[in-house]
């Protein structure tokens, strides 16, 4: 899709966004992805800021999304709870960091959206330090028959509609880019994961 439509779309989706930072279950499967985050944090595509009430203190974060409207809530968000934080509005696939810049890197629902995935994946594995960690709360599609078939009917409406792939293979996608994968915890029928990663050694990939 457009990237000017697909911004239009998730721009008009920010209220609902910001609504949506009360949601319960997320709330604990942030909370307990985001309490592995520690010092210069890069977090793509932030949306309406539902992270910021459980980064622990001392985390300075860069907060990016193509969405200004979604900015917008994050940099209250950020204010309510006190992040030391930093605001790039632009799209992360036309994005470039300095190598290994960030301590961690922290993605949630958001891989549903990008046009070339796995870029982005051997992006942050880049700007990722050596020890640093990658942070993923992600959806796709289910392991379950019944449900991925209705996944993959519905996907081209709620594409349209939402702007976030529901058929995506997200643990394929992650294992593809060659991140090493410390731990997974996956839930409703393994369309949702908890992802924690680290990047593989620069010199590694540049051997492959
Ligand atoms: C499903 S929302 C998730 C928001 C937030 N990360 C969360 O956990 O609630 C997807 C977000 O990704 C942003 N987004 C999608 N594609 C993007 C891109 N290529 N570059 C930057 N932001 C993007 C949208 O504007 C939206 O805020």
């Amino acid at each position: 899709m457009d990237k000017q439509k697909l911004i239009r779309i998730f721009d008009k989706q920010a209220t609902q966004y910001e609504r949506r930072r009360e949601d319960p279950r997320q709330k604990r499967w942030r909370q307990q992805l985001l309490s592995h985050a520690k010092g210069v944090v890069l977090e793509l595509a932030v949306g309406a800021g539902a992270n910021f009430p459980f980064y622990p203190p001392g985390v300075k974060v860069t907060a990016t999304d193509f969405s200004e409207a979604m900015l917008e809530k994050a940099k209250q968000a950020a204010k309510q709870h006190h992040i030391h934080s930093d605001f790039i509005c632009s799209d992360i696939e036309a994005m470039n960091f300095p190598e290994q810049s960030f301590d961690t890197i922290v993605s949630t629902l958001s891989f549903c959206s990008y046009d070339n995935p796995l870029m982005v994946l051997d992006n942050i594995n880049r700007w990722c330090r050596p020890n640093g960690q990658i942070l993923f709360m992600e959806h796709g599609i289910s392991s379950n028959l019944v449900v991925s078939t209705v996944q993959k009917a519905l996907n081209p409406l709620l594409y349209r509609a939402y702007g976030c792939h529901h058929t995506r293979d997200i643990l394929g996608l992650i294992r593809e880019s060659g991140l090493k994968i410390n731990r997974v915890e996956s839930y409703w029928l393994n369309m949702a994961h908890l992802i924690w990663a680290n990047p593989i050694h620069l010199s590694e990939m540049r051997d492959n």
